[in-house]
């Protein structure tokens, strides 16, 4: 007998496929649609950092108290407490209407006074909190060391005021993430979510102008993940999610052999329907018996860097002609 169950940041969860972050777990019924096809947990559309501030931001230091940014800080911290409350009911909703771990996720690009939010997302009943941090690597005067401090400072912050589990999910736009994750570990992050695939940019030639790219990743896409996720599993002292790329049961088990504790799929259920869940559990499944696994630790990790007969594969970055056998 097969079981699939996962530990991912202490819950238990029935099995690794959880439902990223996005418009199928922006409502009650779609996080409903993902339990009954089968996922292991849901982490609901993130709340961004604008949209707080935004509601809150019609009030402006200028227009109400010039000259008393302490008071106006104040007076927008209250107004931040009675908004935005519709996140708040998802969370409350969605973690009354379903039995599966309900992840709530915040987006940060900077450590504010809104940091405070994340408590009443744990009051709302989240499990857990996602923090979706993305901060864009491309102003001059500030350095990598700048930059980092942003996300150290944000889980700090978030870590100082839930008791929650926290994950932590990148884009992989860092210089030295080896030393990254384990300064976010040393803040208080209790899971890493690896990778983030941002909104891309596409031109329209015709028209002269900006467009969106196209929204969705591939299987191709997910060779970045795989790499960090076997380099990081066991060494960082945390739990992994993988995503981007992962789209069938082969990349799951990829991602388990690499020392993923679960992975996280938006793409896939977009293009192929929440009802892909059950077919990538039924061959994961499949995959097991043939190999006589019967849980998922049986085999977790086993192609980490950490047990590796060869660690310097996973640290090769150029391609070698008598490897690759392409040229
Ligand atoms: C339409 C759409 C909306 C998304 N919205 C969010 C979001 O609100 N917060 C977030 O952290 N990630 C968001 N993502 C990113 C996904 O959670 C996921 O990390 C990314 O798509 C890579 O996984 P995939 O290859 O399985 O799609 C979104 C992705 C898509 C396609």
């Amino acid at each position: 007998m097969v079981d699939l169950k996962t530990t991912y940041m202490g819950l238990e969860l029935r099995n690794p496929v959880i439902v990223a972050s996005s418009g199928l777990t922006g409502n009650t019924e779609g996080v409903k649609k993902a339990e009954g096809a089968g996922a292991g947990a849901v982490v609901l559309k993130s709340i961004f950092e604008e949209q707080i501030e935004a509601e809150v931001g019609q009030i402006t230091a200028e227009s109400w108290m010039p000259g008393h940014a302490e008071a106006f800080d104040y007076v927008r911290g209250m107004g931040y407490a009675l908004t935005p409350i519709k996140y708040l009911d998802l969370v409350s909703q969605t973690r009354d209407a379903v039995s599966i771990p309900v992840i709530a996720s915040l987006n940060c690009v900077s450590s504010k006074w809104w940091t405070d939010y994340a408590e009443k997302i744990e009051r709302a009943g989240a499990h857990c909190l996602e923090l979706n941090i993305s901060v864009m690597p491309s102003d001059p005067k500030r350095t990598s060391k700048d930059i980092e401090k942003i996300y150290y400072d944000i889980v700090e912050s978030v870590r100082s005021r839930v008791k929650i589990p926290i994950a932590v999910k990148l884009g992989s736009y860092f210089t030295a993430l080896g030393h990254t994750a384990g300064e976010l570990v040393k803040r208080g992050a209790d899971a890493l979510v690896l990778f983030n695939r941002f909104y891309t940019l596409d031109v329209d030639i015709e028209k002269i102008e900006l467009t969106a790219g196209y929204p969705f990743s591939s299987s191709g896409d997910m060779g970045r993940t795989l790499r960090w996720v076997a380099l990081l599993a066991g060494r960082a002292e945390v739990d992994i999610a993988a995503s981007t790329g992962i789209h069938d049961a082969s990349d799951v088990v990829k991602m388990i052999l690499a020392g993923a504790s679960a992975i996280e799929m938006a793409s896939a259920l977009y293009t192929k329907g929440m009802e892909h869940i059950e077919t990538v559990l039924g061959g994961l499944q499949k995959w097991m018996d043939k190999h006589g696994f019967s849980s998922l630790d049986e085999f977790r990790g086993k192609l980490s860097r950490e047990h590796a007969d060869n660690p310097e594969l996973y640290e090769r970055l150029q391609y070698i002609k008598a490897i690759v056998g392409v040229e």
